[in-house]
């Protein structure tokens, strides 16, 4: 028998902890990963969001992004499950086209599972339909949020055999789609079909790992108690854990962190599991769309402009202060913020010292929803700086692209930060990123001081804030030197191209 037909037959018979030993050889291998493949592999994405069908954050323009990047030339066959919530934009969900339905078995339960379809840029979408599950406002935060996403997650692996697609990958972002990898290494990959399916898992937030009291285990999970220990965590179920123990290889999404996240400071708890499985982790720093987000072309700007046609950026700002009733000062910089109000975005840092930074000339723009003490702080400091400060409780992505134009300097001092897209858009839209080095922030912006793209500090401290953001507002006033950073800041390649090619290489270091 040839060493590749030994292999095969070994990985033929391999249960959930044969599977993750082999990977140990397999990804530690030293043998460089192939870059060519002679047949196209197969990629499916399991995800509990993808824009532009449905958004509440970064996780959604990563799935909807990365997907386009893998599937451009061709060279994937790139396929996206998610399920089909109430509220998918209407003008893409009139176009799904209905595929038919299998059921899903959850212990006892036996549930209908509609499936429909959607291609774009290459990317065969597929939305999975229960009215009792996804029939109701928004994505998450419901009672049975565990019951729905296993829903989902089994719907998944039903709906490869309703469509006869093995992916090669299977590639999981999130608690939310945790499961499809428990289900496919403890209960599918006994089927021959399923066998060959790597399962690859992403990190986008370690903040929320999907934990469960025990005992719904078999009744409704449908996993046997004798498969516990993988998902057992403190005392209960932990699916972010489940799937990281399980599957061939994990990241997240920057390099640093990947690092930062075997440190109790920022694992909410899981940094013996990351360590333990320290040997099959990656970070890899997320990109965005280059055409979503263009200055040259996005309509919701007031005027368009590019790196070496940079009027229209004035009138942008111009036309934002009179919008927000702010003192139309072309020399006066605006500093914005564009965030979720909530605790590890780094507010706390921001309301201590911001009336001092108010003191110079400038004016502070925040748009963002979240904690109610945060939104009465920041309308109160608005009431309280009529004509420099304006705040906008609520989420509104034109509103977001007028700020991200019209600004001049973008805030972002997260506490942690996975990875953060809006410092990249910010930076594409020639507002230079003001951002703490941590996670991705630190990956993507690099200090003016030394060269760099915008600003940046290092200790969670309120007057190190502080004094970046003085020592902006400095270099704001001198016109040379900011037209420069402006421009270095519009050119760095935040596209995928690299980043895309990372994800290849850990697929394709799982087939050797
Ligand atoms: C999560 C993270 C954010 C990251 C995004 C996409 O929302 O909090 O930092 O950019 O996922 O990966």
């Amino acid at each position: 028998m040839s060493e590749a037909s030994k292999r095969k037959e070994k990985k033929q018979s391999t249960p959930a902890v044969e599977a993750v030993e082999e990977t140990r050889e397999t990804v530690f291998s030293s043998a460089p990963a192939e870059v060519s493949v002679e047949a196209k592999k197969k990629i499916l994405f399991v995800a509990s969001e993808a824009a532009p069908f449905i958004a509440t954050g970064g996780l959604a323009e990563v799935i909807g992004s990365l997907s386009k990047a893998l599937a451009r030339d061709d060279r994937y066959d790139v396929r996206v499950m998610v399920p089909l919530y109430q509220d998918i934009k209407k003008e893409y969900r009139k176009d799904f086209k209905f595929l038919g339905n299998t059921y899903v078995a959850l212990s006892w339960r036996n549930q209908y599972c509609g499936i429909f379809e959607y291609r774009q840029n290459n990317v065969t979408f597929y939305f999975l339909d229960n009215e009792y599950y996804f029939k109701r406002p928004g994505c998450y935060g419901y009672y049975d949020d565990g019951e729905r996403f296993a829903f989902f997650c089994r719907g998944v692996l039903e709906t490869m055999s309703f469509l006869g697609f093995y992916p090669d990958v299977m590639h999981c972002h999130d608690w939310q789609a945790a499961l499809a990898a428990l289900y496919l290494k403890t209960i599918y990959c006994f089927r021959p079909e399923y066998q060959f399916i790597r399962a690859v898992f992403t990190i986008h937030n370690i903040e929320y790992q999907g934990q469960y009291s025990l005992d719904i285990l078999e009744d409704l999970f449908g996993i046997s108690n004798q498969y516990q220990y993988l998902l057992e965590y403190n005392r209960c179920i932990n699916l972010m854990k489940g799937a990281i123990e399980c599957c061939e290889c994990f990241s997240t999404v920057s390099p640093t962190y990947a690092q930062e996240i075997k440190d109790p400071y920022y694992s909410h708890g899981l940094d013996p599991i990351i360590r333990r499985n320290e040997f099959k982790l990656r970070g890899i720093l997320n990109g965005i769309d280059p055409e979503y987000y263009d200055p040259a072309t996005d309509v919701s700007l007031f005027q368009n402009y590019s790196a070496d046609d940079m009027a229209g950026k004035a009138v942008c700002k111009e036309e934002l202060q009179r919008m927000l009733n702010l003192p139309v000062k072309p020399d006066t910089p605006i500093l914005a913020m564009i965030t979720r109000l909530v605790t590890h975005k780094g507010l706390d840092l921001v309301k201590e010292v911001i009336e001092q930074a108010l003191r110079q000339d400038m004016q502070f723009v925040l748009l963002g929803t979240g904690d109610s003490s945060y939104e009465t702080y920041f309308s109160d400091l608005a009431r309280r700086y009529p004509g420099k400060v304006v705040s906008i409780i609520s989420f509104n992505s034109d509103l977001s692209r007028k700020i991200y134009s019209g600004a001049d300097l973008f805030l972002m001092p997260s506490k942690s930060e996975p990875c953060g897209l809006s410092q990249m858009i910010a930076s594409r839209y020639g507002t230079v990123a003001i951002v703490r080095e941590t996670g991705g922030l630190r990956d993507s912006i690099t200090p003016f001081g030394a060269g760099g793209n915008g600003f940046t500090f290092r200790d969670y401290n309120a007057y190190d804030m502080l004094y970046v953001i003085n020592e902006a507002l400095g270099v704001y006033r001198n016109k040379v030197i900011w037209s420069d950073l402006v421009h270095k800041a519009m050119t760095t390649d935040f596209s995928w191209a690299s980043s895309a090619h990372s994800y290849e290489e850990m697929y394709l270091r799982l087939f050797n």
